[in-house]
């Protein structure tokens, strides 16, 4: 293992996210000295332990919890729990199977090779299935087939190469194929009378996006002087995608995929005082660098091109249905870390996305179309995002919120500031909202609105750079390692659009045993419910809340990542269960339903990782378990083996 193979760890990356790069001075509300309890924590009484006052576990306070802990009296859920803890293999509940349906280096486009990890090759990874599944969407095409659309986030060169000794020796075929590795997949899969999905390996609607596909700027960024390079004076069009982490999907069936920590592909140095050099700061664009990029393509070189950055960060529309179509980056949507893009058709027919900007100290944003959506005409869709509204969030100390336009020429969004288009505001979302005043979370990652009570639920996977006097209500913990859990209710209850909101914090996560964590999982949790790190969530069509994460490990939590079920409503509001776990390395990433939710998709994101592992000595060789095969990130059907919904359906009483 060189050094240089270490810094390809997914702790390391993971650490360059709880790096905050925002210095601006909005108030963190850590001068609010009433510090508001929620709701329930109050009716919750002595149950509730807020982060100041952590005398007494909540579990201390629960009874007979044991490993495989009986169904709660009243559960929305019914299944058997899994044991938390860590291994080279997943776990699922019992009665459950899960079932590798893609890897890493499968077939994708028609006639693509086979995987032979000794004999890899940029021209063979640009058909095959790239590395680090994150965001796992399916599109159905009728009742037992659909599109599966599949992020890959970023490569791992130490365990995808035999004999890999680092960025300095990298080359370039071994680079080529990171680049093919990375961006997207489109697969169509087809379910058997078994329940059991399948990929159909002829579809002529299979489709990779790579590092290097051609795709289009639109929206009010588009041909700002910003965008523009040496190899395109347009300003219009951009060669791939990067870090895509979440995403979504439409309800007329595109695919939105998210690009996340874009600042660490670019190497090299850019004058202190060039006119980008602020801007690139403030998204961690510093020329340090975990990957040889820059030393085979120019545009990767921030001297060489100083406005390329400008054009990744951005949400990218994808229309799977149509395998020739240009992908899209959607520049409406704002520039930043982009977690996902969840969605909801608000009540009066616009259409809102909800978006997380994953850096501590960073932003919760939210975009409303100008237009309506129409599901009768889906061609009247496919530009509906060029239009519109974005937003950031502030959380008031006393539970209400508002949603505040980013709109160039309103407030403090002029030329007095740096600003002289809403294409400025756009490309420098991140300080259009700190002049704004918009609150500093706890890395906003996954955010998500429930179809059947309209809550949004946000999740805050940790910072534990926030100091005591940088708390404030909705980020209520000093050196928060373990995260938490915000539910927002729009304005009405239901009107997404409006700019006024309520919320209250459903989850602070951790270790509820130990006091001093400060969790605030109900007490009808078991020891094998609780977890750390929220990152992504699924809301199933019973309108069931599904957590996964990233950032548990047999050091920081006892645990490997996976899936828990968590209570919303209710006496049992707050209880979590244990449904799956990753093996030993990876993230939980992933969740989506199948619409009759019968089939639970999951992606494990790098197996393997971390721990000294290379090609040669993986911790794991999750799923192959061959002698020279190494891990291979994978997407997952989960399936009910008499059938009916994951998750079980709640017991009668
Ligand atoms: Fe790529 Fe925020 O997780
Ligand atoms: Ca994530
Ligand atoms: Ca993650």
């Amino acid at each position: 293992m060189t050094e240089n193979a270490n810094a390809w760890s997914a702790e390391a990356l993971e650490a360059n996210d709880d790096v905050a790069s925002n210095a601006s001075s909005n108030p963190t509300m850590g001068d609010i000295i009433a510090v508001r309890m929620s709701r329930r924590d109050i009716l919750r009484g002595s149950l509730a332990v807020s982060a100041i006052a952590a005398t007494v576990s909540p579990l201390a306070l629960a009874a007979g919890r044991a490993e495989a802990a009986p169904m709660p009296a009243g559960s929305t859920f019914n299944f058997a729990e899994i044991v938390a803890g860590v291994d080279e293999t997943h776990h699922v509940a019992k009665g459950y199977s899960a079932d590798v349906l893609i890897r890493w280096g499968d077939p994708v486009v028609a006639g693509a090779p086979k995987f032979d990890p000794q004999a890899q090759s940029a021209a063979k990874q640009a058909e095959q299935f790239g590395y680090n599944c994150d965001f796992v969407g399916f599109t159905p095409i009728g009742e037992d087939r659909g599109l599966l659309c599949v992020n890959h986030e970023y490569t791992e060169p130490n365990i995808m190469f035999p004999g890999y000794l680092g960025l300095a020796t990298q080359t370039k075929e071994q680079t080529d194929i990171e680049m093919n590795a990375h961006g997207g997949s489109v697969v169509e899969i087809k379910r058997a009378s078994n329940g059991k999905w399948k990929v159909v390996r002829a579809s002529s609607l299979n489709r990779r996006i790579t590092a290097s596909t051609p795709i289009q700027f639109t929206g009010p960024a588009a041909g700002s002087d910003r965008l523009k390079t040496s190899d395109d004076a347009t300003g219009l069009d951009v060669l791939g995608m990067l870090n895509n982490c979440a995403g979504a999907m439409t309800p007329w069936g595109t695919w939105l995929t998210c690009e996340e920590n874009f600042n660490s592909y670019f190497g090299g140095t850019l004058p202190t005082d060039h006119p980008e050099t602020a801007n690139h700061r403030r998204y961690g664009v510093s020329g340090t660098t975990f990957y040889a990029w820059s030393r085979f393509y120019e545009r990767f070189d921030l001297g060489q091109e100083p406005n390329e950055p400008n054009r990744f960060g951005w949400v990218v529309e994808i229309d799977p249905f149509d395998p020739t179509s240009t992908p899209k980056k959607r520049t409406a949507l704002g520039r930043f870390k982009h977690e996902g893009a969840a969605n909801i058709i608000n009540k009066d027919g616009r259409f809102v996305v909800y978006q997380g900007d994953d850096q501590a100290f960073d932003y919760a944003y939210r975009f409303v179309t100008d237009a309506k959506v129409d599901l009768e005409n889906r061609a009247a869709n496919l530009d509906i995002l060029d239009e519109g509204t974005l937003f950031v969030a502030k959380f008031r100390a006393d539970g209400t919120g508002r949603w505040m336009p980013l709109t160039f020429g309103k407030g403090p969004l002029t030329a007095e500031n740096g600003f002289n288009s809403q294409a400025d505001v756009l490309i420098e979302a991140r300080r259009a909202s700190d002049l704004l005043g918009a609150t500093k979370m706890d890395r906003p990652e996954d955010m998500e609105a429930n179809p059947v009570t309209n809550k949004v639920y946000l999740m805050l996977t940790n910072n534990t750079s926030r100091t005591a006097d940088q708390t404030d209500p909705a980020n209520p913990r000093a050196q928060n390692a373990f995260g938490h859990v915000i539910e927002i209710t729009p304005a009405d209850g239901d009107n997404h659009a409006r700019p006024d909101f309520t919320w209250d914090i459903l989850l602070r996560c951790g270790d509820p045993s130990i006091a001093a964590v400060g969790a605030t999982f109900n007490a009808a949790t078991s020891e094998n419910g609780w977890f750390g790190m929220p990152d992504n969530c699924a809301v199933d069509h019973m309108g069931r809340l599904w957590i996964t994460t990233d950032g548990n490990s047999q050091t920081a939590t006892g645990r490997a990542d996976g899936v828990w079920a968590i209570e919303t409503e209710g006496e049992l509001r707050g209880t979590s269960r244990h449904f799956f776990r990753v093996p030993v390395g990876a993230e939980m990433c992933g969740p989506y339903f199948t619409p009759d939710d019968r089939t639970l998709f999951l992606a494990v994101q790098h197996p393997g990782s971390g721990g000294g592992s290379t090609f040669e000595a993986p911790t794991t060789r999750w799923p192959d378990f061959k002698d020279g095969i190494p891990p291979r990130p994978s997407v997952l059907a989960v399936t009910k083996d008499n059938g009916g919904p994951i998750g079980g359906q709640p017991k009668q009483s």
